[in-house]
C-alpha cells in the first residue's frame, strides 16, 4: 500500500479529534499507510530568515510543517487566498483585492512548499493536496522532476467561466490544475463550471467522462462530495460534554423552542441575511415572540482581512437592533456570540434545537448541515433549513431549502420547520441520515484515493 502524503495549508494532529475537519476525515487512512501530512506551521517570521521545517510525530503519521516570512504570509494567505480566491470563487468579485503584488507571494509560497516537500518523497507515494491556497503545488512540484501521482480537492465552491476569468493570472492557476492526476471538487456545479471552463478558455479536448487533455497532460475531474464520520460525531453526543451541554440547553430552554445557527464569520455564511429573516419572523408570526430563540456562534476568522470586520460590525448591529425592539425582560431573541465553541460541547447543542440554520450564499459543502442531522434524537428530530447556495442542498433533499437573498421565503421556511409535526421531522430526518451515512467521510476519502490510485501513472513534465 502506498504511503498516503497530505498537503494543505492548516495541519492538525490526526489523533485529537476535537479538531475536527481534515484531521477527523482523514485520520484512518493516515493511520493506516504512516503517512506525512505537510503544511504551514502557523508561525510568522521575520523576513530574510531561514524558513524552517518542524517534525512532529503524531503516532504513526509524521506532520511536517513549515514557517512563512512576514510578507510571503501577507501575501500568500492574508493577500491572494483570501482576499482574490475566497471572495471570488464565492461569486463576490466586489469583494476581491486583486493587489499585483499578491500572485507573486502566493507562487513564492507554493514553490517554497514544494522544495520542502519534495525531498521528503517517496517513489511510491501517494500525494494528495487539499483547497485553494495551494492550486499550483503540484506544478512546483513537476518542475523539481516528481512523478509521483498527485491529486487536489477544493474544498469551496468554483464559480462558472465568466466568474473565474475576472481574475488577473486566471489562466495561469487553472493551467496548473493540469498537472495534478486527478481533481475534485464538491459539487457537481463545480465540476460542470470547471468542465465548461477547461473547454472554452484552456481549448482543452475531452478524452472521457470528465477527463481533459491539455497542456500536454492529462487531467481527471470528479465531484466526490464530503462527509462527516457519524459516528464519531455520535459518539461526542454520547460523551460527557455532549450530553451535559444537551441537558443544560434543555433546562434553560424548556419553555422555548431553540433555533441554531454555528459558523465562521465569513461574509460566504449569509448571516445578516439570516437574523433579516428571523426578524422577518418575529415581525410576521407574533406567537414566535417568547417562544423562540435563536442561538447563533460566530467564530472569529480571518481578522486580518478587511471584509471581515465589516461584517462582524453589521452582525452585532442587527442582533442588537433586534433585541433592543422584540426583547422582554424574561426573553431575548437571538443570543449572538462572536466565539469558537468547542467541538465537543456542539452535538449537544444541535440536539437540543428544534431548527439549524444553515443559510450561506454560497458554500463548498457545509458540514454543520450534516452534523446537526447526525446529533439528533431520531425520535424526536430538529429540521434543518438549508440554503440551495450550499454544496449540501445537492444531497440533503429532505431539508427545507431557502433561498437565503429570499428574507421572506426565508422567515416563512423558519415558520413551517418550528411548526413541523413529529411525524413529517421523523420521515425526513431517516432520509437525511441514510444519505449521510452512505456518504460519509469515508466513503469521500476512498472514492477520490481509488480514482488517483487507477490514474495512469503521472505523466512527467510541468502543463
Ligand atoms: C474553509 C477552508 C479551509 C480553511 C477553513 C478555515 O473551510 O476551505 O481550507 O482551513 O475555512 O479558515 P482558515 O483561514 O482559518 O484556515
Amino acid at each position: 500500500m502506498s504511503r498516503l502524503v497530505v498537503v494543505s495549508n492548516r495541519v492538525a494532529d490526526p489523533r485529537k479529534t476535537a479538531a475536527g475537519g481534515l484531521a477527523v476525515a482523514l485520520a484512518e487512512v493516515l493511520n493506516n499507510t504512516g503517512g506525512l501530512w505537510f503544511g504551514w506551521s502557523g508561525r510568522i517570521v521575520e523576513d530574510g530568515g531561514q524558513p524552517s521545517l518542524h517534525t512532529q510525530h503524531a503516532g504513526p503519521v509524521t506532520l511536517v510543517t513549515a514557517d512563512l516570512g512576514q510578507s510571503d504570509h501577507a501575501a500568500y494567505y492574508v493577500g491572494y487566498s483570501n482576499g482574490v480566491l475566497w471572495p471570488v470563487f464565492h461569486y463576490r468579485l466586489d469583494l476581491a483585492d486583486f493587489d499585483d503584488g499578491y500572485i507573486a507571494g502566493y507562487r513564492r509560497v507554493n514553490q517554497q512548499f514544494a522544495r520542502q516537500l519534495a525531498p521528503l518523497l517517496r517513489e511510491d507515494d501517494i500525494i494528495w493536496v487539499h483547497d485553494y491556497h495551494l492550486i499550483p503545488l503540484a506544478a512546483e512540484l513537476r518542475a523539481l522532476g516528481c512523478t509521483q501521482r498527485i491529486g487536489f480537492f477544493l474544498h469551496i465552491p468554483l464559480p462558472p467561466p465568466l466568474i473565474l476569468a475576472a481574475i488577473p493570472g486566471h489562466d495561469w492557476l487553472i493551467r496548473a490544475l493540469f498537472a495534478y492526476d486527478v481533481v475534485g471538487f464538491q459539487a457537481e456545479a463545480d465540476l460542470l463550471h470547471f468542465d465548461n471552463y477547461v473547454a472554452a478558455e484552456a481549448h482543452a479536448q475531452p478524452v472521457g467522462e470528465h477527463r481533459w487533455r491539455a497542456f500536454n497532460r492529462t487531467v481527471q475531474a470528479g465531484a466526490y462530495p464530503i462527509g462527516i464520520d457519524v459516528d464519531e460525531f455520535q459518539g461526542l453526543a454520547q460523551a460527557h460534554e455532549g450530553r451535559e451541554m444537551f441537558e443544560r440547553m434543555r433546562r434553560e430552554y424548556s419553555r422555548r423552542k431553540l433555533l441554531v445557527g454555528v459558523d465562521r464569520l465569513d461574509y460566504s455564511k449569509g448571516l445578516p441575511q439570516r437574523l433579516k429573516a428571523f426578524r422577518a419572523l418575529l415581525t410576521r408570526y407574533p406567537e414566535t415572540h417568547r417562544s423562540a430563540t435563536l442561538i447563533q456562534i460566530a467564530s472569529p476568522s480571518r481578522e486580518d482581512v478587511s471584509a471581515y470586520t465589516d461584517i462582524l460590525h453589521e452582525l452585532e448591529s442587527l442582533c442588537g437592533s433586534i433585541n433592543g425592539n422584540f426583547g422582554e425582560l424574561d426573553w431575548m431573541p437571538v443570543r449572538y456570540m462572536h466565539r469558537t465553541v468547542a467541538r465537543p460541547r456542539l452535538p449537544g447543542l444541535y440536539r437540543a434545537s428544534r431548527v439549524a440554520l444553515v443559510t450561506p450564499l454560497r458554500d463548498g459543502m457545509n458540514l454543520v448541515a450534516k452534523e446537526f442531522i447526525a446529533a439528533q434524537d431520531p425520535a424526536d428530530p430538529g429540521v434543518l433549513v438549508l440554503s440551495r447556495f450550499a454544496g449540501a442542498a445537492e444531497q440533503l433533499k429532505e431539508a427545507l431549502m431557502v433561498n437565503p437573498y429570499d428574507v421572506e421565503g426565508t422567515a416563512n421556511a423558519i415558520h413551517l420547520a418550528l411548526q413541523m409535526p413529529v411525524e413529517e421531522r421523523r420521515v425526513r430526518h431517516e432520509s437525511l441520515m441514510a444519505t449521510i451515512r452512505q456518504y460519509d467521510v469515508h466513503w469521500w476519502c476512498n472514492a477520490f484515493l481509488d480514482t488517483l490510485a487507477q490514474a495512469e501513472s503521472a505523466e512527467s513534465g510541468t502543463p
